[in-house]
C-alpha cells in the first residue's frame, strides 16, 4: 500500500481467544495482540500460541497486524520473538524501549531468525528514557535497513514510572507527547497516541481524540470496541478537507496557473505547499476507502 492509514489500533489481550476472533469483524485500521502486561504470567506460553495461530490464521482483509512482545529483559522475550517471526506479522512491537541500542538489537534478532525486511519494528515510547533519548532511538530508523517504523505512547507506563497523573488537559505530560511527535517526524516515523482508559467516556474520549491529532498523531491505540468509529472519523482527512484538497490539485493543474507559486481559491491564498499537503490529504482518504473495501 502506498499509504496504510493508522487511525485507530487495537490491543488485544493475546489470552482472550474471544477477542482475537471478534476483531476478525471490527473497522479498526490495525490490531496490537498484546503478549505483554495484558497478560498474566501463567498465560504467557498460552497467549504466544494463539497469537501465533491467529496472525497465521488471517482474516483481517488488508488491516496491519502487531505482536507486542514481552521486553527484552523478561523470561519470555526470546521464544515471544521467534515465535513473531514465525507468524510473520506487519511489526512487532518492542516495549518500554529506553535506548537505540534495544532498537538494533531486537532488528538484528529478527534478521537472524529469518525476518523478512518488511517486518518492522515499533517501539514503545513509555519510561522516562524514552522521552529523554527519543531523538535517537528514532535516528535508529533512520537507515534504509532499519526496520523501525513508528512509536507507540505508553502514557499509563509513564504516569507510573514519574508519578505524573493522567488529566483531561494532559498537561503534565504535553512536553512529552511533543517531544516524541517532533523525534518521529525528524526521521520519518509514525506515531501512535496512548489509549484512553475510561473506555464508557465517549466525550473524554473524543475530546482525547481531537487533541492528540491537533498534535500530529497519525492515530491513537484503543482498548475497547466502542472506540474505533469515533478515532477513524477524527484521525480522518473530514469530507471539506479532502474536496477542498481535490479543488487546489485541480487548481494548479490549471495551464493559467503553472507558472504561479499563490493562487487565490475561494477568497484563501494558496501556495503550492498547500497543494502537496493536499495531494497528500487525497492519497490518505484514497488509502481508507481502499483499506475498509
Ligand atoms: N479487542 C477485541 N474485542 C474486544 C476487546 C478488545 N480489546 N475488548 C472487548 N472486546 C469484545 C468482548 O470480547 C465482547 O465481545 P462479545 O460481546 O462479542 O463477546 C465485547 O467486545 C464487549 O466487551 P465488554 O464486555 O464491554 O468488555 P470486557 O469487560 O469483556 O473487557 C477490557 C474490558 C478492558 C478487559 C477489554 O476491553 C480489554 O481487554 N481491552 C484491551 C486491554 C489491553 O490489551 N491492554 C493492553 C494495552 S493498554
Ligand atoms: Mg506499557
Amino acid at each position: 500500500m502506498k499509504f496504510r492509514p493508522r487511525r485507530s489500533v487495537l490491543y488485544m489481550p493475546g489470552s482472550n481467544a474471544r477477542a482475537l476472533e471478534k476483531a476478525r469483524s471490527l473497522p479498526a485500521d490495525g490490531f496490537i495482540f498484546d503478549l505483554e502486561d495484558a497478560v498474566a504470567p501463567d498465560m504467557k506460553s498460552e497467549a504466544r500460541d494463539l497469537v501465533a495461530s491467529a496472525v497465521r490464521g488471517g482474516g483481517f482483509g488488508k488491516r496491519e497486524l502487531v505482536i507486542r512482545v514481552n521486553g527484552l529483559e523478561t523470561e519470555w522475550a526470546d521464544d515471544d520473538i521467534k515465535a513473531a517471526v514465525e507468524a510473520a506479522p506487519n511489526a512487532i512491537l518492542v516495549p518500554k524501549v529506553e535506548t537505540a541500542e534495544t532498537v538494533r538489537e531486537v532488528s538484528a534478532r529478527m534478521s537472524e531468525l529469518g525476518a523478512a525486511p518488511n517486518i518492522r519494528l515499533w517501539a514503545m515510547m513509555e519510561a522516562p528514557l524514552s522521552i529523554l533519548n527519543a531523538g535517537e532511538i528514532a535516528a535508529a530508523g533512520a537507515g534504509k535497513d532499519s526496520r523501525l517504523a513508528c512509536f507507540v505512547m505508553g502514557t499509563n507506563d509513564l504516569a507510573k514510572e514519574t508519578g505524573a497523573a493522567i488529566t483531561a488537559d494532559r498537561l503534565p505530560m504535553l512536553s512529552w507527547l511533543t517531544t516524541c511527535v517532533a523525534a518521529a517526524r525528524a526521521y520519518r516515523l509514525k506515531i501512535l497516541d496512548g489509549v484512553y482508559n475510561n473506555f464508557r467516556d465517549m466525550e473524554g474520549f473524543v475530546a482525547e481524540c481531537e487533541h492528540g491529532r491537533s498534535l500530529g498523531m497519525d492515530g491513537k491505540t484503543l482498548i475497547h470496541p466502542t472506540q474505533i468509529e469515533e478515532c477513524n472519523g477524527i484521525f480522518a482527512p473530514s469530507p471539506g478537507e479532502v474536496a477542498f484538497a481535490r479543488k487546489i490539485i485541480t487548481a494548479f493543474a490549471q495551464p493559467e496557473n503553472k507558472d504561479k507559486g499563490a493562487i487565490t481559491i475561494d477568497g484563501r491564498m494558496v501556495e503550492r505547499l498547500h497543494a502537496q499537503i493536499a495531494r497528500h490529504t487525497v492519497t490518505i482518504a484514497d488509502a481508507i476507502t481502499e483499506l475498509h473495501a
